[in-house]
């Protein structure tokens, strides 16, 4: 990993999502996610506190709390005498989420672990100084060896592993309702830019919604998704390192494609969650949404659709072959309340049992590189194929190639972008973005 977010940057990062998700909203999550007795071995009374693992995510709705349920199951089972204490803040990507971490984590209330992305967002913890290194758990338990080396790269830093990846999730899945096609005279998923839009604009004649979308942060994610469709994967890489051509020719296109697309969503897109938006593809009144792999668990297991046949799925067009992942990676925070219990965990969840639990049901491949593919449902079989011949494009939204602060940067000019449509005025914030925070 690179060395390119100071302390100072991630101290703006948290401040600015916290005024979008607005003070009495954050109250609320706060509210939710400290227990009324602080912290540590001891409660109000001084007396010892029972043992337990505090885990932090934002895993609560639709697919990903059935996920962690089923882990929650057999980690109670196998740890009986540390039970597990679920801290989620609701909001897909970690949308609430993250705001609430950094207050605890400023305030060196920390959980026993919590969710950070493999790459740049895990790198912020690493460098404010919040996460411990874990070099001593991978030599435990040789998960390195069974890992892929370019995620091991992505949670190493000077050297030092420091987080547990759990699985890889692919973001440029284009989900679709079959028989939603079929009626609009539709043949099959679109594999290029021209017939995407051809198939758009069928949708719209046979009155559907043509491309369901939701708030702010899968608008983001839509828009990685074409902007990697636009420059390639090598293309994409290089927009994130020192001097990367944000200014391009093939930039602009990429925005320019994204303005069309957003000419094809819901109006509402703003009101909704993710689950929202996949669930207009599923109900049929949508024909297309662009949504991370974890769908695929919400069709399946929340909304008990069959795999080609309630819902189908493809590389978002023009990204066949191309894998734009992400890992959901598990800490080691410093001065976490319950470390015996948390060092535990962080060995249960590289397990083989645990992955090959937890991930059927989340949907996603497993980080390990031996699951038994068999527990694995359709799509997952097939990504799990990909995962083996695809190109690899990291994500933006989900943590791979920007830190924090410059996700931030990047939430604020798309925030106004949606509003203007100004594909110059978007460009040339970005450009200042990543001047401001490549490093
Ligand atoms: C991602 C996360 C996934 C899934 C998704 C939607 O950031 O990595 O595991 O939770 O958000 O909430």
């Amino acid at each position: 990993m690179s060395d390119r977010t100071p302390m100072r940057q991630l101290r703006r990062a948290a401040r600015i999502p916290v005024l979008r998700m607005g003070l009495f909203g954050l109250a609320a999550a706060l509210l939710l996610a400290l227990p009324a007795s602080g912290y540590g071995k001891s409660d109000a009374s001084g007396s010892a506190k029972k043992d337990q693992l505090e885990v932090f995510s934002w895993w609560t709705g639709g697919g990903e709390a059935h996920g962690l349920a089923k882990l929650i199951t057999i980690w109670n089972k196998s740890h009986p005498t540390v039970p597990f204490k679920n801290e989620t803040v609701a909001g897909g990507a970690g949308s609430n989420a993250k705001a609430v971490l950094a207050q605890r984590l400023a305030a060196h209330k920390p959980p026993d672990s919590f969710q950070g992305h493999a790459g740049a967002e895990l790198l912020d913890y690493i460098k404010a100084g919040q996460v411990e290194p874990i070099d001593f758990i991978y030599k435990k338990y040789g998960f390195n060896k069974i890992m892929p080396k370019q995620l091991i790269s992505q949670i190493t830093y000077k050297g030092h592993l420091y987080s547990v990846p759990v699985n890889i999730h692919r973001a440029n899945i284009l989900w679709f309702n079959p028989s939603v096609l079929k009626k609009a005279g539709i043949q099959g998923a679109p594999a290029t830019w021209d017939a995407f839009i051809a198939d758009l604009k069928l949708a719209k004649k046979a009155n559907v919604i043509p491309l369901a979308l939701a708030q702010d942060w899968t608008q983001k994610h839509l828009l990685e998704t074409v902007m990697i469709a636009t420059l390639g994967p090598s293309g994409w890489s290089s927009l994130w390192k020192k001097g990367g051509d944000w200014s391009s020719p093939k930039v602009t296109t990429a925005l320019n494609r994204f303005k069309e697309l957003l000419t094809y969503t819901n109006s509402d897109a703003q009101s909704l969650t993710w689950q929202d938006a996949s669930k207009l593809v599923a109900d049929g009144k949508a024909a297309f949404n662009v949504m991370g792999d974890w769908a695929d668990g919400y069709f399946r297991i929340d909304l008990k659709k069959t795999p080609n046949k309630g819902y189908g799925w493809a590389a978002v067009p023009g990204t066949n072959g191309v894998y734009d992942w992400l890992s959901d990676s598990f800490t080691l925070p410093k001065g976490a309340p319950h470390r015996a219990a948390a060092v535990q965990w962080l060995g249960f969840l590289g397990s083989r049992k645990a992955q090959d639990t937890f991930m059927p049901v989340k949907a996603a491949i497993p980080a390990r590189q031996d699951a038994n593919a068999k527990l694995y449902d359709t799509y997952l079989k097939w990504a799990l194929k990909q995962w083996k011949t695809d190109k690899l494009a990291g994500s933006l939204t989900h943590g791979v190639v920007a830190s924090n602060a410059w996700n931030t940067d990047v939430d604020s000019a798309l925030g106004l972008f949606v509003q203007s449509k100004n594909v110059a005025k978007f460009q040339s914030a970005l450009v200042s973005a990543a001047k401001k925070r490549a490093g």
